[in-house]
């Protein structure tokens, strides 16, 4: 093997990390959330919650990845061989594995949603439509396999061909051109939404702490998506932490991963909010929120047809982002283990997720009932892959910050860390004792939700 292969800056690890952190997570999932959840009290604990156990996990996870510098499944491999400990560890590589694989299968769908919306709106078949139309648009859209398979298969496979051409020439050129790009689209969107809309009703309603608005089901909501917004728990950090300089500083960058991710989802929720509120709409609409909602608002403010557009473009490219980093850790360990080229490897790696994705574009039309697992859990196929995800991202983040807190010697942990000083000893504190206890409350909650 040659040396080992490193990002070329040693900013680039940052602009990685971003990258797969801000996704549909912060454009799509948190604004939903936050509205069904009252607001304010559900950001309060999401906040506290990235603070205590998603940063000291985020650390964490790039550790691992820097010190074996390998794959996820290779690393850990080697990690736990190099330690002595147990080889039981391993599976944090290979659950990881099992979670990127599975989530890109029906994040490409719902990426392939915002496909579908970008072309709506520019074309201009939305403009002056009522609300019930653009709900419909949004029906007509999910009870067709055949839209829903195309958009599918032009996401997973653009987001293929950027990892195809390697960490190097694709990842990281990619992410240079489209990253600042993304920052710019959410700024017009934010400039629009506080002309257009209505700021100070969104400000209130995201700033206003009222805890006892807030349901234990909130709460563990707010934890789960603290791991989904960070990409926690499944590999992609720990895949990109590889590629990591060693000069750079763990802490400091996963520190600034999670304030980037936290100011973009709030920026992107005061915008969608000053939008649906300013056209008189509620905010606790579900997942509909971004593909019936706010369209409507985007059809009912002047000049908001383009916005719309433009706003479903910062969608796809922020999904894109995403979906790249969990392409990444698979193909690198097929390429590792296989000795296969960097372009097989990927290949295997979509064709697979294309087919898993099958899965959740029928769930959404033929096999919206009747099938087995609504036999067996009274949930639709897609319902069951994105619970499986629920529960395999908090495990491996919990096994993370074990087997870095307790496994891993002390002195390679404080290499790491390059340093000893009371940063480390708070880090070593959560991840040891906080960052456990909290997932593992939010864990042992998830499971008895099986019964649906
Ligand atoms: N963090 C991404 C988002 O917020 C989702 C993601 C999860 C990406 C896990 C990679 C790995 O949309
Ligand atoms: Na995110």
């Amino acid at each position: 093997m040659s040396s080992p292969k490193i990002w070329t800056h040693k900013g680039t690890f940052l602009l990685a990390a971003v990258g797969s952190a801000v996704g549909l997570g912060n454009l799509w999932r948190f604004p939903y959330l936050t509205g069904e959840n009252g607001g304010g009290a559900f950001i309060l604990i999401y906040a506290l919650t990235i603070a205590v156990v998603g940063i000291p996990i985020l650390i964490a996870e790039s550790l691992l990845g820097r010190a074996s510098r390998k794959s996820p499944i290779m690393g850990m491999k080697y990690l736990t061989k190099s330690h002595g400990t147990s080889s039981n560890w391993q599976i944090i590589g290979w659950m990881g594995a099992v979670a990127a694989f599975i989530i890109l299968s029906f994040y490409s769908v719902i990426a392939g949603w915002a496909i579908h919306y970008t072309g709506l709106m520019f074309s201009g078949s939305l403009s002056g439509a009522s609300a019930e139309t653009i709900g419909a648009a949004f029906g007509d859209l999910l009870a067709s396999p055949g839209l829903l398979l195309t958009y599918h298969t032009l996401f997973i496979i653009a987001s293929g061909a950027i990892v195809g051409m390697g960490i190097h020439k694709g990842i990281e050129s990619g992410l240079r051109f489209m990253m600042p790009a993304l920052f710019f689209i959410l700024l017009i969107v934010l400039a629009y939404g506080i002309i257009a809309g209505d700021a100070v009703a969104a400000m209130k309603f995201l700033f206003t702490f009222n805890l006892s608005d807030l349901s234990l089901e909130g709460w563990l909501q707010a934890m789960g998506q603290s791991f989904f917004t960070l990409s926690l728990g499944m590999g992609a950090i720990m895949a990109y932490g590889a590629y990591m300089s060693s000069e750079a500083s763990l802490t400091r960058t996963a520190i600034w991963i999670a304030l980037v991710d936290t100011v973009i989802a709030l920026l992107a929720g005061i915008a969608i909010f000053a939008l649906v509120f300013g056209s008189g709409m509620e905010a606790g609409q579900g997942p509909g929120l971004m593909f019936v909602t706010l369209p409507i608002a985007f059809a009912d403010l002047p000049g908001g047809i383009l916005l719309g557009g433009i706003f479903f473009i910062l969608v796809i490219g922020a999904a894109l982002t995403s979906a790249i980093s969990l392409v990444e850790p698979v193909a690198a360990f097929l390429v590792e283990k296989y000795g296969l080229s960097r372009p097989t490897a990927v290949g295997i790696m979509i064709f697979g997720c294309w087919l898993l994705g099958l899965v959740t574009v029928f769930s959404f039309n033929i096999w919206s009932e009747g099938t087995i697992t609504h036999t067996l859990f009274n949930r639709s196929p897609f319902d069951v892959l994105e619970f499986v995800t629920n529960i395999l991202m908090p495990l491996g983040g919990l096994l993370i910050a074990l087997f870095a807190g307790w496994a891993l010697s002390r002195d390679e942990v404080i290499r790491e860390m390059a340093t000893n000083d009371q940063w480390f000893k708070i880090w070593q504190f959560l991840v040891r004792f906080i960052a456990p206890t909290a997932v593992a409350f939010v864990f042992l909650r998830t499971i008895p939700q099986v019964e649906g």
